[in-house]
């Protein structure tokens, strides 16, 4: 049978670690797909460029509409990034009638709703198993694996970079700019670093996670945001000494007034498997009503294990090329129709327990006045540590675990207590999930 002709968008970290992978299995990734797929167009910036993949057989263009429009091309895999002139490409593909693999994560999360709708209606697919998790199956998994289950939660860490950065600063001392200069070298990193710095790739990942696992729609606007830059070494020492890890994780939940989006970071019991994925390594929780919890893990970004998953769409998209369209996975899990529509939860009206590190004067009577306004508003404190006994009128750090607690309650205790005039400073606060 005639070769599946594929045109890629972009040969960075991403796109050469495809065309080697492509290269390396052809035999294999024929034998799977039924057909031998090649890679024949590549749109780059700069064809002078020195490529770390074999170009051979491979025209390239600066012109990425050049490869989208060209007849001969069935799959578009787009791996520019951005989400412009991504967005263009993969429309123009789908216009064309092409099927399109991306490992897009910003494009999908913000753009899949239209996405979707218009592929639905040519009766093309749009694949992106490499857009959240690296290597890791997990779109696969969710969407198909567990299709029997209803979703309860997911956590996940779904950032390589920020993984990394939080591993080498807790295991080897090393500072945030340093670990991240490395991340950016070895192509981890997002054009951009500061999406991974500052959770927006997680955010990005956790929209899709989400909406796969829930049936809703795409709402990344609804996904509460925070980064690593933040974090003080000092709360990852004390975390390590309360028997927790600090990880940065996407977690979807579903509770009985809605859905729970946030990305932040948080401390997790040591003993968790999730809590000792280190390095670029990527690991997502997930909690079904009848599987109960599965752990899915890998690496999370990087040349080949990327291509990995994009590799995985493309021998997906070739087995569907003869197939009827209204028989294939829907590109969200549910059928377009049938996507719910539950209240996202605002941060304020999420529920899960605290840590909080506060500097406060060592004098008889702070813990009290501390501890009347945990009380008062009904906040249930796990555990208290103070940190140097330090001298008297000197002062110290002091470390409290809540129970769980609805964040609004969390808030109006941090008001008070940065109110005291015997607590200095602000209070910072890292949200605690067992994962149970
Ligand atoms: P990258 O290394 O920066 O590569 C981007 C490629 O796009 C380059 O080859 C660049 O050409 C080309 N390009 C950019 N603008 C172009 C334009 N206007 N016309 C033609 N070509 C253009 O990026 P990457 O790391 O491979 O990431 C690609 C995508 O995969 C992103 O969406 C990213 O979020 C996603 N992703 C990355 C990883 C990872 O580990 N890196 C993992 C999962 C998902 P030149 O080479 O000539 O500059
Ligand atoms: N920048 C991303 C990360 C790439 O570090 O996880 C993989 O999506």
């Amino acid at each position: 049978m005639k070769p599946v002709n594929v045109g890629l968008v972009g040969l960075g970290t991403v796109g050469c670690g495809t065309v080697s992978v492509l290269r390396r299995n052809e035999n294999e990734i024929c034998r799977r797909a039924g057909r031998s797929i090649q890679v024949s167009h590549a749109a780059v910036r700069d064809p002078q460029k020195e490529r770390s993949c074999d170009l051979s057989d491979i025209t390239l263009t600066t012109d990425p509409f050049e490869v989208v429009d060209n007849p001969e091309i069935e799959i578009i895999v787009e791996l520019i990034g951005g989400e412009s002139l991504s967005l263009e490409i993969v429309l123009r593909a789908i216009r064309n009638g092409k099927h399109v693999v991306t490992a897009n994560k910003a494009l999908i999360a913000i753009h899949g709703n239209e996405i979707f709708s218009a592929a639905q209606e040519q009766g093309v697919t749009v694949a992106f198993e490499a857009a959240v998790g690296g290597g890791i199956s997990i779109i696969k998994a969710l969407r198909e694996g567990l299709a029997g289950n209803c979703i309860e939660w997911l956590a996940g860490i779904i950032n390589g970079t920020g993984n990394f950065i939080l591993s080498e600063m807790r295991d080897a001392k090393r500072d945030f700019s340093d670990v991240l200069a490395e991340a950016q070298a070895r192509g981890y990193a997002e054009a951009d670093p500061s999406f991974d710095v500052d959770g927006i790739d997680a955010a990005h990942k956790l929209t899709i996670l989400a909406s796969i696992a829930f049936g809703i729609p795409l709402q990344y606007n609804q996904v509460y945001v925070e980064g690593i830059s933040a974090l003080e070494q000092d709360d990852v020492e004390y975390a390590t000494e309360l028997g927790y890890r600090i990880k940065h994780l996407g977690i979807a939940k579903r509770v009985d007034e809605g859905i729970e989006l946030r990305v932040h970071p948080t401390l997790i019991p040591e003993r968790r498997l999730i809590a000792n994925v280190d390095g670029v390594m990527n690991a997502i929780l997930v909690k079904g009503d009848a599987v109960g919890p599965t752990l899915y893990y890998g690496a999370g970004a990087g040349a080949e294990p990327t291509a990995s998953a994009v590799v995985a769409d493309i021998v997906d998209v070739t087995r569907t090329l003869t197939s009827d369209p209204h028989n294939r996975v829907p590109h969200l899990a549910f059928q377009p129709g049938s996507l719910g529509s539950p209240e996202i939860l605002p941060v304020e009206r999420s529920e899960t327990a605290y840590y909080l590190r506060m500097n406060a004067v060592n004098r008889p009577g702070v813990l009290a006045e501390v501890t009347r306004i945990f009380g008062d508003l009904k906040i249930s404190i796990e555990s208290i540590l103070q940190k140097d006994r330090g001298d008297h009128e000197s002062v110290v750090p002091i470390i409290i675990l809540t129970q769980h607690t609805k964040e609004f309650r969390l808030d109006q205790a941090l008001v008070e207590l940065e109110k005291l005039d015997n607590v200095n400073g602000k209070i910072v606060r890292i949200r605690v999930e067992t994962l149970k």
